[in-house]
């Protein structure tokens, strides 16, 4: 029996010939009723902080579904928590109590060491790697440069969009590179404590930069994440990485110069172009809408039987959404997801 974790091995050799390999974006969260069971009980940074909570919570969509990759439990703003800038999750989303938008704002901010800085993490990466890591996938992830500082700058990021962030990177460009700089080098060793502490790949979360246009991603985002893979690749020279940009349609072709080994893409992109665009030499993952999961489960069926139909052969993809699972998704449509999948001969 080829088993979830060969799957995803040979996704990464480019060399699958069976089914893909299925998992899913924020997989662990509110749509669950056990994760909000446990959510009662604890609030939402003692779980990350917590490998006995977040190691229960990252499990929950294996035994619920079976998916075949684990991502660890915890959020991409946690490292920015432990490098000084003070970080509330409220019922709208993150805040950072004092927004860093200037030199003197970033020179508070300390460095991370993994180790002692994100111990959860590496704790619970190790913890599931040891309860599930023979069979299963187990991801680490790690945001973005540009995505960090776009919630840092913005202090919280509401209805307006990244605005302050968008002035900032065309006022006070110098600024933000400094800051870019800063988060590169920190998440390239946080991403290398992940892979040290076992995760069989990492991925790479630029929510934000799908905002840029092409030139400004060459400028304000792709350096940064060639930064990250150059660093992770040259400690492993077989790391699988995974880069996702939401919104990125335009931006594929310059993704692929980003050095990581697979690309996460959205809905708005035709995977069979992307393929095209970027060559044989990449995994591509994706990238179902999430909101495809508020239709009727036989239509949910069809929209993930249509992917599968259009990668049929392609000996190098992921099956996933194309951003995460949201709050309100049906439990029911998540389980038509991932069986249809599982199923696909
Ligand atoms: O994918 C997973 O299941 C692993 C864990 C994970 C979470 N967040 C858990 C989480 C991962 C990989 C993330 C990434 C993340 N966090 C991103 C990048 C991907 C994306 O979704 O765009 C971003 C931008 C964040 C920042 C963040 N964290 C926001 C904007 C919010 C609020 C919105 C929301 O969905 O609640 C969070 C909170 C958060 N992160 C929750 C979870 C399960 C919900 C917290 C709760 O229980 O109240």
């Amino acid at each position: 029996m080829t088993s979830s974790l060969d799957l995803f091995r040979n996704v990464f050799l480019h060399r699958n010939n069976g089914r893909p390999p299925v998992w899913l974006m924020r997989q662990a969260g509110r749509y669950l009723a056990e994760y909000r069971a446990l959510r009662a009980r604890h609030a939402f940074l003692e779980m990350c902080e917590s490998p006995d909570l977040a190691v229960e919570v990252s499990l929950l969509p294996v035994e619920a579904f079976d998916v075949d990759a684990v991502i660890v439990f915890s959020d991409i703003l946690i490292p920015l928590r432990a490098m000084g800038a003070p970080l509330d999750f409220g019922e709208e989303g993150p805040v950072f109590r004092e927004p860093v938008r200037d030199d003197a704002a970033l020179d508070r901010l300390g460095d991370l060491d993994p180790a002692t800085g994100t111990p959860a993490i590496l704790e619970t990466i190790r913890r599931v790697a040891e309860r599930v890591g023979g069979e299963k996938a187990v991801l680490g992830f790690a945001g973005a440069p540009f995505t960090l500082a776009s919630y840092l700058i913005e202090g919280r990021v509401g209805s307006r969009g990244v605005d302050t962030l968008m002035r900032t990177l065309y006022g006070k460009p110098d600024f933000l590179r400094r800051l870019l700089e800063r988060l590169a080098s920190m998440t390239a060793d946080y991403l290398e404590a992940q892979l040290d502490a076992g995760a069989t790949a990492v991925q790479l979360f630029d929510t934000w930069a799908g905002r840029l246009g092409a030139n400004e991603y060459r400028e304000f985002a792709l350096p940064y994440h060639r930064q990250v893979f150059e660093r992770l690749s040259s400690r492993f020279p077989d790391a699988r990485t995974i880069l996702f940009v939401r919104d990125g349609a335009h931006l594929v072709e310059a993704m692929a110069e980003s050095g990581a080994r697979g690309l996460s893409l959205d809905w708005r992109v035709s995977l069979k172009a992307a393929r095209a665009a970027v060559g044989d030499d990449i995994v591509l993952q994706g990238n179902l809408d999430p909101a495809a999961l508020f239709a009727p489960a036989e239509d949910v069926r069809a929209r993930v039987r249509a992917i599968l139909e259009d990668r049929r052969g392609d000996p190098a993809f992921i099956f996933n959404l194309g951003h995460g699972v949201t709050p309100e998704t049906p439990v029911e449509s998540v389980r038509a997801l991932v069986e249809t999948v599982k199923s696909f001969g």
